[in-house]
C-alpha cells in the first residue's frame, strides 16, 4: 500500500512532472544500484588502485544488476559538440571538481577522489556522488569533505512542502560559505526521473523563501560542489574534466531524493525507506 505522499497522476507543475508513487519506487531500484556501487567504492578506493579499475568494476556491477550506466555516451555539455562521456563513473581527483574521466592514474595516499555514478534502471534514473580520502589527509581537507557533505544534508532537510527551491539553494550556500569554503557556481543540481537531467536545473546558491514552491512528487539530484579556493573552473582538452582554475582542492556529494508530504526519501541511500516497502 502506498502512503498518501505523492499525486496519483504524473501531472506537470511549473514544467515539472510530478512523479507517482510507482515511479518513485522505480527510481529507488536505480538508486539502490547506485548506493551499492558507492558502498563498494568505499572499500575499493585505496592507494595503488587505478580509476579505470574502479570504473570497470562499477560498469560490470551495474550491468549484472540489470541496470545501464547513465553517464556513458552522455552528449557533450559543450555547445560545439565535443565527445560524449566515455565512462560509467566520474572519478575526480584532488583539484578536479567534477567529470574526471577514469584512466591509468593510480590513487596515492593523501589524494581525495570524488566518485559520481548514475544508473538507468528500466527507464528510471538515479544519480549520487561521494568524495573519499585515500589514506590519511590533512585536517583542513577532511573538513572540506565534511562541510560539503553537511551542505548536502542541510539542503535535503529543506526538501519538503512549504519550502521553496531557494531554501535548498541557500542551505548549501550558507553551510559552505559560513565555514570559509566556496560553492562552485558554474554547475548545477537538477531534477531527475525519466531522464538523468530534468527541470528544474538550479545553482547551489540562492535566497531563502524564494523560487519554486516544493511539492510532493518532485524528485531531484542535489549536488553541492565545493572548492577550498577560487570557485572558478576550466575544462581540460578532453572536453569533460573540470578543474579548479587555481588548482585548489574540490569536493562533491550528491543524493537523489523524492519530496513527500513528510520527510524526503533518499533514493540513493543504502538502507531502504520503510515508506517504499510494497
Ligand atoms: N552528477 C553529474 C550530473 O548530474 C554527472 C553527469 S556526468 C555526464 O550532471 F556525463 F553524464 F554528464
Ligand atoms: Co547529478
Amino acid at each position: 500500500m502506498s502512503p498518501r505522499v505523492v499525486p496519483r497522476t504524473g501531472r506537470p507543475v511549473a514544467g515539472i512532472r510530478l512523479k507517482t508513487w510507482s515511479e518513485i519506487r522505480m527510481m529507488r531500484e536505480a538508486g539502490r544500484i547506485v548506493a551499492e556501487v558507492l558502498a563498494a567504492m568505499r572499500t575499493m578506493v585505496q592507494s595503488g588502485v587505478t580509476t579505470a579499475e574502479l570504473d570497470r568494476w562499477a560498469e560490470d556491477y551495474i550491468r549484472r544488476r540489470g541496470g545501464i550506466p547513465a553517464f556513458k555516451g552522455y552528449p557533450s555539455m559543450k555547445d560545439e559538440g565535443g565527445p560524449p562521456y566515455p565512462a560509467t563513473l566520474c572519478t575526480s581527483v584532488n583539484h578536479v571538481l567534477v567529470h574526471g574521466i577514469p584512466g591509468p592514474y593510480r590513487l596515492r595516499e593523501g589524494d581525495i577522489i570524488s566518485i559520481d555514478v548514475g544508473v538507468n534502471f528500466r527507464g528510471y534514473y538515479a544519480d549520487a556522488a561521494i568524495t573519499l580520502p585515500v589514506g590519511s589527509i590533512p585536517p583542513e581537507v577532511r573538513r572540506l569533505l565534511e562541510v560539503t557533505e553537511a551542505a548536502l544534508w542541510a539542503a535535503i532537510a529543506q526538501a519538503r512542502p512549504g519550502r521553496r527551491l531557494g531554501d535548498i539553494q541557500w542551505a548549501i550556500q550558507h553551510t559552505v560559505e559560513s565555514r570559509g569554503f566556496r560553492v562552485a557556481r558554474e554547475f548545477t543540481s537538477h531534477g531527475i526521473g525519466r531522464a538523468l537531467h530534468e527541470p528544474p536545473s538550479f545553482v547551489n546558491l540562492g535566497h531563502p523563501g524564494r523560487g519554486l514552491p516544493l511539492r510532493p512528487g518532485m524528485t531531484m539530484a542535489i549536488e553541492p560542489m565545493v572548492t577550498m579556493g577560487d570557485w572558478r573552473t576550466r575544462i581540460l582538452e578532453d572536453g569533460w574534466t573540470v578543474v579548479t582554475l587555481d588548482g585548489s582542492l574540490a569536493a562533491h556529494f550528491e543524493h537523489t531524493i523524492a519530496i513527500t508530504e513528510g520527510d524526503p526519501i533518499i533514493l540513493t541511500a543504502l538502507e531502504d525507506d520503510p515508506r517504499l516497502a510494497s
